[in-house]
């Protein structure tokens, strides 16, 4: 049987008023991301990828259409049950690490927790649990300049974790790093994230990581392709543009009016 839904967009619009200039950024987008699922999200510059990632994550408002995050549409929601859902289901990786720099590994790892009113007892133990898993036991009182780039990435991680989200949002997270301590980060963050049950939106242009995903999207002017591996071949295709209304010519920033 299918996992339940987490994530459910139908027909998302985005579209940015700029003066003169309406940007398309995304022209009817439609997803169902499940329980524990692994998605990555490929696509050039200006495709709509990190505007896709603010409309899942709840950071930003579609023009039109609908997202339900475990089945509870967002438009009927206030700031503070935005606030709780952002809070308690979702859990972000940014492409520079954004870590707080005066507070160690730890420290960081358990602020998400301390700010949702984890007693701190509790709030210690799963900090200690996910710097475990990440790898980073013997690096907790360290702060974040006094780890690598892909160390502080996967503190990132772990701290996204922490309050046991529904849902990860990866945008380029392997941002800084070189190619293979990239593919390790993401690895790390597709085993952890499994093993928590949460599911993962990530961008990213790493084939190797491609290769992995449950479910592997394609942007392309603000539309979803959705790729499927061929399992005897390992060939990929598109199986489907999921949304089917024609191109508005004139309309996207790179045609300008
Ligand atoms: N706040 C905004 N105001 C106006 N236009 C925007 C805004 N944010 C994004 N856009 C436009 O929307 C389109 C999609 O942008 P988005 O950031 O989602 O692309 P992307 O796929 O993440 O690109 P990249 O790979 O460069 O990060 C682009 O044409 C961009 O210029
Ligand atoms: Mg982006």
């Amino acid at each position: 049987m299918d996992k339940p839904p987490v994530v459910q967009l139908e027909n998302l619009e985005k579209i940015y008023q700029l003066g003169k200039t309406t940007v398309h950024a995304l022209r009817g987008v439609s997803l169902t991301v499940r329980e524990g699922e692994f998605t990555v999200v490929m696509g050039p510059s200006g495709s709509g990828k990190t505007t896709l990632l603010n409309l899942i994550g709840t950071l930003d408002k579609p023009t039109s259409g609908r997202a339900l995050i475990d089945g509870e549409d967002i438009a009927k929601m206030n700031d503070g049950q935005l606030t709780r859902l952002r809070r308690h289901k979702i859990g972000f990786v940014f492409q520079f690490h954004n870590l707080i720099p005066v507070l160690t590994a730890f420290e960081n790892v358990q602020l998400p927790l301390l700010t949702s009113r984890t007693k701190r007892r509790e709030a210690e133990d799963r900090a200690n649990e996910l710097l475990d898993r990440v790898g980073l036991k013997e690096r907790a009182r360290h702060l974040p300049d006094e780890l690598s780039g892909g160390e502080q990435q996967r503190v990132a991680i772990a701290r996204a974790l922490a309050n046991r989200p529904r849902i990860i949002l990866a945008d380029e997270p392997t941002g800084d790093l070189d190619t293979q301590t990239g593919s390790e980060v993401v690895r790390m963050m597709y085993e952890v994230a499994r093993q928590e049950h949460a599911a993962v939106v990530v961008v990213t242009h790493d084939p190797i990581i491609a290769e992995r995903a449950d479910r592997l999207l394609e942007m392309r002017d603000g539309r979803i392709t959705e790729i499927v591996h061929e399992p005897l071949t390992g060939e990929k295709h598109a199986i489907r543009a999921i949304e089917s209304v024609p191109p508005e010519p004139g309309r996207s920033l790179s045609q300008p009016n």
